[in-house]
């Protein structure tokens, strides 16, 4: 809408001379096919947090204001609900129609924490478990998954690794591989989550 609007303002700046109408009317196409194209690329997220102390938190929503930033549609999950994220997932528009059948780009970005000796966030258990027992075709589903951990541990982000291999074991594709955080360093987990969603932006 936006896109056709500005396409017909500067349509409108019609020139006189004729050579001018045409570069004006090429420039207001390419404009008008540049937000038609932007629109087309963004991506719907479900960010999936898994946190114990509420420090995943925090990545979580960072990672939600830059996504959002670039121009996708997000929903953060801070009690995880499988069913509640598989109809966000699979949302039907106002025609009725699958929204994965308009080629929604759709999106899990999972952020969780790595708790006892290697075990999942009591937040993220039920999702997890919903999951393993879900039968639900989830081949249209991309993934990306941020492991926070301590490297002192053996079990180094255990949860993060193990929710990576449930998704691809039904059949969601991997779009970047897992990205580890190690919390035994000093370093700002927040801030690199987001330098690595802009470093992967095309991937998105
Ligand atoms: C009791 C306890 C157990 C932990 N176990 C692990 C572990 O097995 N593997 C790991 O990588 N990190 C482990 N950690 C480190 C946490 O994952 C890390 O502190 C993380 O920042 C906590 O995130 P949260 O605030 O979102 O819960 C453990 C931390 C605590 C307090």
């Amino acid at each position: 809408m936006m896109a056709k609007c500005l396409g017909k303002f500067i349509y409108n700046l019609e020139p006189v001379k004729k050579h001018k109408t045409f570069f004006y009317h090429t420039l207001s196409n390419t404009i008008a096919s540049l937000f038609i194209f932007k629109n087309e690329c963004m991506s719907s997220f479900q960010i999936i947090v898994g946190s114990m102390l509420g420090g995943t938190e925090y990545v979580g929503e960072a990672c939600e204001e830059t996504l959002t930033e670039l121009g996708h549609n997000v929903e953060i999950h801070l009690k995880p609900n499988l069913k509640m994220i598989l109809e966000s997932t699979f949302s039907e528009n106002s025609d009725g129609k699958s929204s994965d059948n308009l080629l929604k780009n759709n999106i899990w970005l999972i952020c969780t924490s790595t708790h006892g000796a290697g075990d999942y966030p009591d937040n993220i258990k039920q999702f997890v478990s919903d999951l393993d027992h879900c039968s639900q075709d989830l081949s249209t589903v991309n993934f990306l998954t941020i492991g926070i951990g301590d490297s002192s541990y053996d079990t180094y982000c255990k949860a993060a690794k193990s929710i990576t291999k449930l998704l691809k074991t039904k059949g969601c594709n991997e779009i970047a591989a897992i990205k580890a955080f190690d919390m035994s360093l000093d370093i700002d987990p927040e801030d690199l989550a987001c330098q690595w969603l802009l470093v992967n932006k095309d991937l998105l």
